[in-house]
């Protein structure tokens, strides 16, 4: 049994596989494709909503140095993914990546774990969209009653705020739950995964359009933004209260806003020439968005004193307390488009690595590994995904899926960093299109920097990871160790094999 748990699959393997043509996605993303959908992927709820609770509680001013560190981390990642994606351009990601270094259990464990990347990832996005659409909502005085507008958990409503029709319900007992669910968040998640059931050519168009215009608003934040810093808001730059370990603990909460990057490794097998432009696209996006984020994170905080930062609509709120409210209206819009396109690709990553598993017997391939015979998309992986991420969005507490989506992928990317550094030595003579630079010093740095920050998400949320792998580890044990296409094969050749 370990010997099958610790099974790798060849990179040849990985080649036929790739090459045989079965339940393959089509050859259409390039470049610049492969670049917007990283950027769509990357600038979202982190930089729109997250900032304003991190730069409120955890760092003040320094947000900045908190989106550097976590920046560096995702920047040492990157490199490694970009290794990885060139050598295996399949679908799949780090998922693919464990199977060829480490060993089956352990790519099971980590495409477990990508869950918690991309479908709670989308549950949160889909919630810090919401925020925003009840903020657009505002500005032309809609308001929605807020049991439709929470979470359960985060808002406690008392009886009274709930409309007399439904206050009726509980006379004579019954305690009154606060709100009931978030309404937009439920909503936004179900009209994305019908855009998916349809197709990523009408995806990829969809997404271009969208990424341009929340790069003009994110612009349109730094420069009219620029205007009204005034630098004694910049004044502890590192709150005495926070210290060092509030730039580490908003470290780890912001980078939520990084994560997308990653994604476009799981678009490999659509990449039009995988090996050149996937390490492109992932660079160029990261290194794009960090620039911007450090833009953004100083001029928030150089606008309204940390203290004060609205931790719902923090960018467009920023605004509203020097009056300009025609930019208010601007920046939700773009807040909604931006978190829009976000939820897309992360929504349109998930059914991917799903679709990699099931082919490999680990997860049921009737569901899994289908591809709609006209559209050409995982059809029924993305319904699923349509309702768990919907329920996700609208029941949960939103930093308790961030912080989660967090823990989950630094550990994602803590693993793609040991596994590059391992395969050079396992497979040293394999092509490489591209290489990453200064092997082991960069793998070793972004093992030290990601785990550096999941240190700082509390022993809840670590509980929390643990709890999620140790469920992962009874499925794999009861369902994908005797589907495992790969232990069949092994029985078949040497039926004593256990
Ligand atoms: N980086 C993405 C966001 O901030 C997930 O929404």
């Amino acid at each position: 049994m370990l010997k099958q748990m610790l099974a790798t699959k060849s990179l040849e393997m990985l080649q036929e596989e790739m090459d045989s043509g079965e339940h393959r996605l089509r050859r259409i993303l390039g470049p610049v494709a492969l670049t917007s959908l990283g950027v769509g992927a990357i600038i979202g709820t982190g930089i729109f909503v997250l900032v304003g609770l991190t730069a409120k509680t955890m760092a003040g001013p320094s947000l900045m140095l908190s989106f550097v560190v976590s920046g560096l981390g995702c920047g040492f990642a990157a490199f490694c993914y970009a290794e990885f994606a060139a050598m295996t351009p399949v679908a799949g990601s780090a998922y693919t990546y464990a199977y060829a270094t480490l060993g089956e259990v352990f790519a099971w464990i980590i495409g477990w774990d990508l869950i918690l990347e991309y479908a709670v990832g989308s549950a949160t996005v889909a919630h810090g969209w919401s925020k925003y659409f009840l903020k657009l909502l505002e500005v032309f005085h809609i308001h929605v009653p807020s049991f439709l507008a929470n979470d359960p958990l985060t808002v406690k409503n008392t009886i009274e705020t709930l409309p007399p029709i439904i206050q009726g319900a509980y006379i004579g007992g019954g305690c009154p739950i606060s709100a009931w669910f978030n309404l937009p968040a439920f909503l936004i998640v179900w009209i994305i995964t019908i855009i998916l059931v349809k197709g990523i050519r009408e995806s990829a168009g969809f997404n271009s359009a969208m990424v341009i215009f929340k790069l003009i608003i994110v612009f349109i934040v730094i420069v009219a933004g620029a205007f009204l810093v005034d630098p004694k808001n910049w004044n502890p730059f590192i709150p005495p209260e926070f210290g060092w370990p509030g730039v580490m603990t908003g470290a780890a909460y912001v980078f939520f806003a990084y994560i997308g990057f990653d994604s476009i490794s799981t678009h490999a097998e659509e990449a039009i020439n995988p090996k050149k432009d996937v390490p492109i696209g992932i660079v160029a996006s990261l290194g794009i968005c960090t620039l911007l984020y450090i833009a953004v994170a100083a001029v928030l905080t150089g606008m309204v004193p940390y203290k004060m930062i609205d931790v719902e609509a923090p960018v467009a709120s920023a605004f509203s307390v020097h009056g300009w409210n025609f930019i208010v209206f601007i920046v939700a819009l773009g807040a909604i488009t931006g978190i829009t396109s976000v939820l897309l690709v992360m929504m349109l990553s998930q059914p991917r690595i799903f679709l990699a598993m099931s082919r490999d017997g680990l997860m049921p391939k009737h569901i899994f590994a289908v591809v709609h015979p006209v559209f050409k998309t995982p059809h029924r992986a993305t319904l699923l995904m349509g309702v768990v991420v919907s329920l996700g969005a609208s029941l949960v507490p939103l930093e308790d899926l961030a912080h989660l989506v967090n823990i989950g992928t630094l550990l994602a990317f803590t693993i793609v960093c040991a596994s590059v550094w391992l395969m050079r030595h396992m497979r040293p003579d394999h092509p490489r299109p591209f290489r990453c630079p200064m092997v082991p010093l960069i793998p070793i740095l972004g093992i030290a920097f990601n785990l550096g920050m999941m240190i700082y998400l509390g022993w809840m949320t670590w509980l929390r990871l643990f709890i999620w792998l140790f469920i992962g580890f009874i499925i794999y044990l009861l369902y994908g160790r005797h589907n495992s296409v790969m232990h069949k094969q092994s029985l078949k050749a040497d039926p004593t094999v256990s």
